[in-house]
């Protein structure tokens, strides 16, 4: 099974993961996806201290572990400045069990098992992430978190595409980042590897910023296009993804204007508007 870009197929993308469900960017909040239906997941990637890829949104990692109870005299707690090893003794669930991000455990939505299961969960490696989707025969969207002000920067995309690359993945994976020279290196010497653009303010022209950088896809936030916008570069033969859509609402609008996928947090909400979409055009 390939990732090909579809004009009908709206794509589901779990966004870190089923993260209202699970705790972000971990196996867990993968399979929660596709147990929900979810087309493909997304995560973050960046590097350890020991050159290790592995899956982790923010830059430090107080916000979802208990890095700083282990941890209490290595603050900031930066990801660059620990090894695999260090972040191996970390739990990266219990976080999500206290705080309940989504309010989906104060709904009942998650079962006690599931929470049993979260707790001690860590942060996946890349190759552990990208293992779990080849067996699951999905895909997945990586993100490549910005490391230009970090150590890594240099080696982060090549390093990424040779996992990809000896899994044999490359068909199961789009790459995307808001660092657009990682991407412009991708296109120059990996032009067979899909990537998507994203950004921190709105484009004029999204075409041509996605022909300088031989993206396939655009990964706007809803704010950052008009609706017109989207039936344009679909037509033009790109993908638009939109970022990070939650409401049932706004969900079947992107849809009827023709997206090509949607990240969600919720993507058990996603699947049932796509269904009734389904419906009502059969
Ligand atoms: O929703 C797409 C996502 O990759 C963009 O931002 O910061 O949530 O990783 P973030
Ligand atoms: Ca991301």
């Amino acid at each position: 099974m390939s990732l090909t870009l579809s004009m009908e197929k709206v794509l589901n993308i779990a966004h870190r993961g089923a993260r209202s469900l699970a705790p972000e960017n971990t196996l867990s909040a993968a399979r929660k996806g596709l147990a929900v239906g979810a087309d493909m997941w997304e995560l973050d990637v960046q590097l350890t201290a020991d050159h290790e890829l592995v899956v982790i949104h923010d830059s430090t990692l107080k916000r979802t572990s208990n890095v700083v109870d282990l941890f209490p005299h290595r603050r900031p707690w930066q990801v660059h400045e620990f090894t695999l090893a260090d972040m191996r003794k970390l739990d990266f669930g219990s976080w999500f069990i206290e705080q309940d991000p989504f309010g989906q455990i104060a709904a009942e939505v998650v079962t006690e098992e599931e929470l049993k299961n979260y707790v001690g969960e860590p942060a996946p490696t890349l190759e552990e992430a990208l293992s779990f989707t080849k067996e699951q025969n999905w895909h997945v969207n990586i993100e490549i978190k910005d490391l230009s002000k970090r150590p890594g920067n240099s080696q982060i995309v090549d390093k990424v595409i040779a996992l990809v690359e000896k899994l044999n993945m490359v068909n199961m994976v789009l790459v995307s980042s808001f660092n657009h020279q990682y991407l412009a290196q991708i296109a120059a010497s990996y032009p067979h590897v899909l990537t998507g653009v994203l950004d921190t303010k709105p484009h004029v022209r999204p075409a041509s910023l996605l022909r300088r950088l031989g993206a396939r896809t655009y990964h706007p936030r809803k704010t950052f296009i008009r609706l017109a916008d989207i039936e344009k570069l679909r037509r033009q033969g790109f993908g638009v993804n939109v970022r990070t859509i939650n409401d049932e609402k706004t969900m079947e609008r992107l849809v009827r204007a023709g997206v090509s996928g949607i990240f969600t947090d919720f993507p058990q909400v996603l699947a049932s508007v796509l269904t009734s979409y389904k419906k009502s055009e059969a």
